[in-house]
């Protein structure tokens, strides 16, 4: 297993003034980025958890518009009152954080090349391709429908355990009030994309603080594979969404849950985001991204397909190999809808 240079110990090394230039992004895809940022983000749609569980029908008939309105025009809310405990939270950030303070020679064990390994630490997104290096290191672990853990630090597993379960009850009510946004049955999807044993992927993000903000990128534009993805971070700000063209801050506690959506190639948006890195304090993200059963041939379904919920982009394929394809590429722009290679 090579080392491939991770960006931890590059930020760490203690003369570091400027970054590699295999790390400048935005001196290489300058013009069509932009980097223009617009105060849009007290517009960023909200969305009460509780609410989708009110007994009061008029309350939950409301939450069920604001989300399908949450996501015809952004493909992105905040999530709040969603009942995981804030100090799972938090001890998932401290168990993420303890992984990547392990010695290289640690994580290491953990380092694959396959895309697809189930435990898999790596940096930017895949070195193999990418053309400018992204100022992140990251642990990738199947959560679901098996459950795969990096053997240390000790207590990851039982964390990401319990994590990994709360965050897929929350997603599958979710899609339950997505389903009724679009006036099919509440259980529709959770039925079609067999969301009992549904593809959930762990992700912890490692940012460290970087000298050069302005050069460097954490994760440059995609929108995401899979259903629906939620994502904690450990500080204020970071994320990025695209808004009508423009790019507007995510600020949110770290109790928020924000959700990224990839539902629809049509009625619903499959928002465009990035991070950026700062020169302040390292930011951890902690992503879990849920698919459609990972072996299941992804066939449209004609409901779905009319409302264009789910793309029929891969006829013939499953999620897992769709999802191969994606990792094998590189991350550029919308993605998930590049031709398969
Ligand atoms: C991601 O898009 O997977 C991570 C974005 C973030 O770190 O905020
Ligand atoms: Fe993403």
């Amino acid at each position: 297993r090579n080392k491939m240079g991770y960006v931890k110990d590059l930020a760490e090394s203690s003369d570091l003034t400027s970054i590699p230039s295999k790390y400048t992004y935005f001196n290489t895809f300058n013009e069509e980025d932009g980097i223009e940022v617009v105060a849009e983000e007290e517009k960023i749609p909200i969305i009460d958890f509780s609410l989708l569980n009110s007994a009061i029908p008029d309350q939950r008939a409301k939450v069920i518009q604001e989300l399908g309105k949450a996501c015809q025009d952004w493909g992105f809310f905040m999530l709040i009152n969603h009942d995981v405990p804030e100090s799972l939270m938090e001890r998932m950030f401290v168990a993420c954080q303890d992984f990547f303070n392990q010695t290289e020679e640690v994580k290491l064990e953990c380092a694959e090349e396959d895309v697809l390994a189930p435990i898999r630490y790596g940096t930017s997104f895949n070195p193999s391709v990418d053309k400018v290096f992204f100022w992140r290191d990251f642990l990738r672990v199947w959560v679901h429908p098996q459950f795969y853990s990096p053997p240390k630090p000790s207590g990851f597993s039982e964390i990401a355990m319990e994590y990994s379960q709360r965050t897929r009850q929350i997603v599958r009510e979710l899609l339950k009030g997505i389903s009724e946004s679009l006036g099919l049955e509440k259980c529709y999807i959770d039925k079609e994309m067999e969301m009992e044993s549904c593809f959930q992927v762990l992700v912890g993000n490692l940012y460290p603080a970087c000298p050069q903000p302005e050069l460097a990128m954490g994760l440059p534009p995609h929108s995401d594979s899979g259903l629906l993805t939620l994502l904690i971070q450990n500080q204020n700000g970071g994320l990025q969404v695209n808004h009508n063209g423009k790019w507007v801050n995510v600020h949110a506690s770290p109790n928020t849950i924000l959700v990224i959506e990839r539902l629809s190639n049509g009625k619903y948006k499959s928002v465009l985001h990035r991070a950026i890195v700062n020169n302040k304090t390292a930011r951890i993200s902690l992503v879990v991204a849920h698919g459609p059963c990972p072996d299941k041939v992804v066939t449209p379904v004609p409901e779905l397909i009319e409302n264009e919920i789910y793309p029929a982009l891969y006829p013939g394929m499953t999620y897992k190999e769709e999802l191969h394809s994606r990792l094998s590429n590189r991350l550029a722009g919308k993605s998930h809808l590049d031709p398969v290679q």
